[in-house]
């Protein structure tokens, strides 16, 4: 499957925990390029597992992103993205540097999902998680459009994701 991803946007990947948005994001993009929530939570304290640290680190995030927009630079965001405010923040600077707000999703079943975050060292948390943040995928389907995600790209399934090809459209 072709992605097409303007030169210049903010791209937005979506997905549960386990999706594989940050082996998708080291696959197709440099690493520059990719802001990752778990990094800036890092950045700011010292864990990049500290959720009490999420607002801190969004706010350096947004941040960021904004100055590498103001550069024309392609910037793309590894995080869940799962909560409509998560992603009104993205919307918003990728709107205040006059860039398309890209949105793709990487759909996987949950319990593929499950079974990759359990092995994980560096992810602690319970099924019931994988299982809110599905429900919230589901709902966040419905909404990218009227948040104003101008291109939207839903990944379905492993196969799906691993046959991805990220393919750039000029702006002029
Ligand atoms: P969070 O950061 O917790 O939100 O997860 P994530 O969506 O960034 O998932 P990540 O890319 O870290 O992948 C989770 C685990 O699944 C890692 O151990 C990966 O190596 C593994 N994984 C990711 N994509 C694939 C895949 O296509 N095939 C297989 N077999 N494993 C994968
Ligand atoms: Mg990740």
């Amino acid at each position: 499957m072709i992605i097409d991803v303007p030169e210049l946007s903010l791209v937005a990947l979506v997905g549960i925990s386990g999706s594989g948005k940050s082996t998708f994001a080291r696959h197709h993009f440099a690493p520059t390029q990719v802001l990752s929530s778990d990094y800036f939570r890092g950045l700011v304290a010292d864990d990049e597992n500290d959720q009490s640290a999420s607002a801190d680190a969004f706010d350096v995030l947004h941040y960021v992103a904004g100055k590498r927009l103001a550069a024309g630079r392609l910037t793309v965001v590894d995080a869940t993205n799962l909560q409509t405010h998560a992603r009104a923040g993205l919307v918003k600077v990728a709107r205040e540097h006059d860039v398309l707000p890209t949105a793709i999703v990487l759909d996987v079943p949950e319990s593929i999902a499950w079974e990759r975050t359990e092995s994980r060292e560096d992810r602690t948390f319970g099924r019931q998680v994988i299982t809110r943040m599905h429900r919230d995928l589901r709902r966040s389907l419905k909404q990218l459009s009227r948040e104003g995600f101008r291109k939207i790209h839903v990944l379905r399934g492993v196969d799906e994701i691993a046959g991805a090809e990220i393919r750039y459209e000029k702006l002029f």
